[in-house]
This record gives structure tokens, sequence and C-alpha cells, in this order.
């Protein structure tokens, strides 16, 4: 209305409206936080059950480069220690199970055991693996349950940033044998600019359809990651900061991120899926941006004192 009487009023009145959008998110999050509703395991579950079935194509395959790197830094089975051969290995995270089929094929005679919280998830990867054996919950919830020193190897591919990494670095020490290993790759905290740029305008500019408090786990920084690790007794052997591309197609990149596992979870926040005005306006500051489209992540390999 003000606009239509006052044109050169236009600008004060959207500086105005994104003030009101910002005090209406500021208030809404404040009721989530109060009612104790999270972005949290449920919602990320729910997120990978949905794209399991075409996880593999839609985004393993892209990140499967440095995944694959991350794997070349276990030993040969001819380097490892002769007691650790017949030990025990756990994945976190394991999802459809590519590098759980990776171990089971390196270490023949080892106890391998995948976790995840995604049970269409687990069910690919029973499809791939034949000898593990896999649980079903909440990384840091599993590790709590589990004896000291039980394990020799932990590895983890792309999912401890979903956890609280902190306490999961910490529960892996615990229950790592001496001279047990650490190795894994997460994003960090800066992950994905273009998309978590376009999500936090997103997230402005329709306070009313937010329907959780969200408080990102992702680790910050590499530094804070190598902290993290030798306050919890690791030797750090090796730590690698990196960006690799994620070039979404040149059109539907939103139903396209859906199904890669990039919005897992926080899709549960805002209804990117089901509601076409949030998913023009989310594509369109996608593609207004211009911010790289890049995982920014860190690699590193702890190993227990
Ligand atoms: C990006 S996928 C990575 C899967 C696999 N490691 C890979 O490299 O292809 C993240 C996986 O972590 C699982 N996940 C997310 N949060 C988790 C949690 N807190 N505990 C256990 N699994 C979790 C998801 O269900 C999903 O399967």
């Amino acid at each position: 209305m003000l606009h239509r009487l006052r044109p050169d009023l236009k600008p004060a009145a959207t500086t105005m409206g994104k003030l009101f959008n910002c005090l209406k998110l500021n208030w809404r999050m404040l009721s989530h936080v109060l009612r104790g509703r999270w972005l949290g395991a449920a919602d990320y579950e729910q997120g990978y059950d949905r794209l399991a079935g075409e996880y593999n194509t839609n985004w393993l395959d892209r990140l499967r480069p440095v995944t694959d790197r991350m794997l070349e830094l276990l030993p040969e089975v001819d380097q490892f220690p002769e007691e650790r051969l017949r030990g025990k290995i756990l994945d976190l995270g394991c999802g459809t199970g590519y590098t759980t089929a990776f171990l089971e094929k390196r270490y023949p005679a080892m106890e391998i055991t995948g976790v995840d919280l995604s049970q269409r998830m687990l069910r690919e990867a029973r499809k791939l693996c034949r000898r593990s054996r896999f649980l079903h919950g909440e990384m840091a919830a599993i590790l709590r349950e589990m004896p000291e020193m039980e394990y020799d190897w932990i590895i983890s591919a792309w999912a401890m940033g979903y956890s609280c990494s902190t306490r999961v670095i910490r529960e892996c020490g615990r229950v790592l044998k001496p001279e047990g290993k650490l190795l894994f790759v997460v994003n960090l905290r800066d992950t994905l600019p273009a998309v978590f740029y376009a999500y936090r305008r997103t997230l402005a500019q329709f306070p009313h359809r937010v329907t959780k408090a969200l408080h990102p786990e992702f680790p910050v920084s590499a530094a804070e990651l190598e902290k993290t690790l030798r306050r919890n007794d690791f030797a750090v052997e090796f730590l690698e900061e990196g960006a690799v591309s994620a070039r979404p197609p040149e059109s539907g990149q939103l139903a396209w991120l859906l199904k890669t596992g990039i919005l897992a979870g926080f899709d549960q926040v805002l209804p990117l899926a089901d509601d076409p005005e949030t998913a023009a306006f989310f594509e369109a500051e996608l593609i207004r941006c211009k911010l790289p489209f890049e995982h920014h992540y860190v690699m590193a390999l702890g190993r227990k004192k």
C-alpha cells in the first residue's frame, strides 16, 4: 500500500519489512527453544530415509574421490600389527555402506560394525556388505553404551558433523584400544556457502514457516578439531583441510539438493520440498548469490596414546 502512494519509500518499506521479519524470526526461534523443539537426530533420520535409494548416484559418487583418499590412509593388511588382524572396526554414519564394504574387503578377518541413524540407508548397506553387523541409532549415544577399549579402528565419512563432534571424539577415545586409530572426514560449519546463504535468507523471509530452532553442530575449524583430538589423548598423525566442488545441475537445483542429503534435516525446518513459494524463493537466492558451491572439509587421523 505504502509503495503505491510513495514509490520513493519502497526501499525503506522493504528494509522495514526485513527488520520486521528478522524480529519475527528471532521470536519464532526463541519460542521453539523454550518448547525444546530443535533440529536433531530424528530430522536427519527422516531426511536420509527419504533419499536413501538415490544417495549413491546423487551424492556418494561426487564425494567418492575424497572418501577414497581417506580410505588410502588405512594400512594394507600386511602393514597391520599381527595382534590387530582379528580386531574390531567401527564405521560411524556408514550410510549405504561404501566405506564398510571397503573395510570388509581389505580386512577379511576383522569384525566390522556399521552405525547409522537411517534404517533405509542401513538397508542399502546390508545389500552391499555381507558379513558386517549394523547398529541403528545415533552415533554418540551408541558409543556411550560401548565398553572401554573395544575397538582397534574407528572411521567416519561425512557424518560426524551431524552429531556433536567433540562428544563423538571423546567417546571414540574411550572405546578405542591404546594405539587404536580414529580416521574421519567431516564438513566444517562454513561448508557450501551458497546453500546455507540461501537457506538463511529463506528462514528470514518466511519466519512463520520455521518449525524448529537450529544449532549447527558442524565443527568450526581444523584447529578446533585438532585441539579436541589432542585434549582426548590422540596424537594427530594426519590433518588436511580442503574444498571439493559440489556443482549442481543448471536447472532444478533445489530438487537435486533435496536428493543428495545436503539439506537432510534442514528440509524438516522449512517446507522446501512441500511449499512452492518457499522453494521458489530458496532457489532464486541460490542462483542470485554467486557464492561458492563447495564442501569445506577436514580429514584427520588420530592415534590413541
Ligand atoms: C553424508 S552421509 C555419509 C554416508 C557414508 N559414510 C558415505 O560416505 O557415503 C551421512 C550419514 O550419516 C548418518 N547420520 C547422520 N547423523 C547421524 C548420527 N547422529 N548418528 C549416526 N548416523 C548419522 C545419515 O543417516 C547418513 O547415512
